[in-house]
């Protein structure tokens, strides 16, 4: 169900790079429970309004307005310390190539998340046991990156980001370096674990089969939002 209140809206986002447009003038409202893929031609500025959306990149121009329990208010005037904290507390992140670290095992890289914020290591790990069985990772806490899929790895790389508590989790091609089954697989898990959760999810992707999962698909030429439609993802899921 999609609750009416806007967890994330953008407000006439402008991102200059030199002489490229990167953004020019973006505005969108995000609903939280919504999932929303973000599709686009290369260069399109996906990247840019994702990063913009979550406070890593700050626009040059116009607001992010974030509406959660714990945090409200214009992300765009916080600085490096308040943005810092929402990436590390209300937002998670998930890329093409998890970031995972190939020395830790799949439980560490989640406990990890945890430990930044100060959990205990033992604490820690119990929470970081409980989302990997979630995912249906159960059992391979212990086994290393390298012992893993893709597939496996993208979704400890799931775990990771959710961790800490995440409300909205930003997604940049998860599935950029899977064959189609494993996308399905990780585009299932990813939106079980937030949008059935009540979570909010934003996903880059090229790809109209993982944008079809979503409930909605924003579609962006030229730093432009040139379509915004409600998906199939009803009937997909
Ligand atoms: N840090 C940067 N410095 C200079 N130019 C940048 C930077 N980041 C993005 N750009 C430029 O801004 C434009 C939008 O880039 P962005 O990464 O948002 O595109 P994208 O839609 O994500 O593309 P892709 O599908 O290739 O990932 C591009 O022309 C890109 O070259
Ligand atoms: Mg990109």
């Amino acid at each position: 169900m999609i609750a009416d209140t806007p967890v994330l809206s953008a407000h006439n986002l402008r991102k200059t790079y030199g002489s490229t447009t990167a953004l020019d003038g973006v505005s969108a409202l995000i609903r939280a429970g919504e999932s929303v893929a973000v599709m686009g031609a290369s260069g399109s500025g996906k990247t840019t309004l994702l990063h913009c959306l979550a406070g890593i990149v700050l626009p040059d121009s116009g607001s992010v307005l974030l509406r959660l329990p714990s945090v409200q208010g214009d992300i765009t005037t916080l600085d490096d310390a308040g943005r810092s904290l929402l990436r590390r507390r209300d937002f998670g992140f998930v890329f093409q190539q998890g970031l995972l670290i190939p020395e830790l095992t799949a439980g560490e890289n989640v406990a990890m998340a945890l430990m930044l914020n100060g959990v205990p290591r033992a604490a820690a790990e119990d929470s970081a046991a409980a989302w990997l069985a979630r995912l249906g990772l159960a059992g391979m806490e212990q086994r290393r990156i390298g012992e893993l899929s893709g597939g496996q790895a993208q979704r400890v790389a799931i775990a990771r980001a959710q961790v800490s508590g995440a409300q909205v989790l930003f997604a940049d091609e998860p599935t950029g370096a899977l064959d189609s089954r494993t996308s399905a697989e990780v585009m299932q898990v990813l939106l079980e674990s937030t949008v059935n959760a009540g979570k909010t999810l934003v996903v880059v992707t090229h790809d109209p089969s993982v944008a079809a999962w979503c409930g909605r698909t924003i579609t962006l030429a030229d730093g432009r939002i040139v379509a915004d439609t409600a998906g199939a993802a009803g009937i997909l899921r």
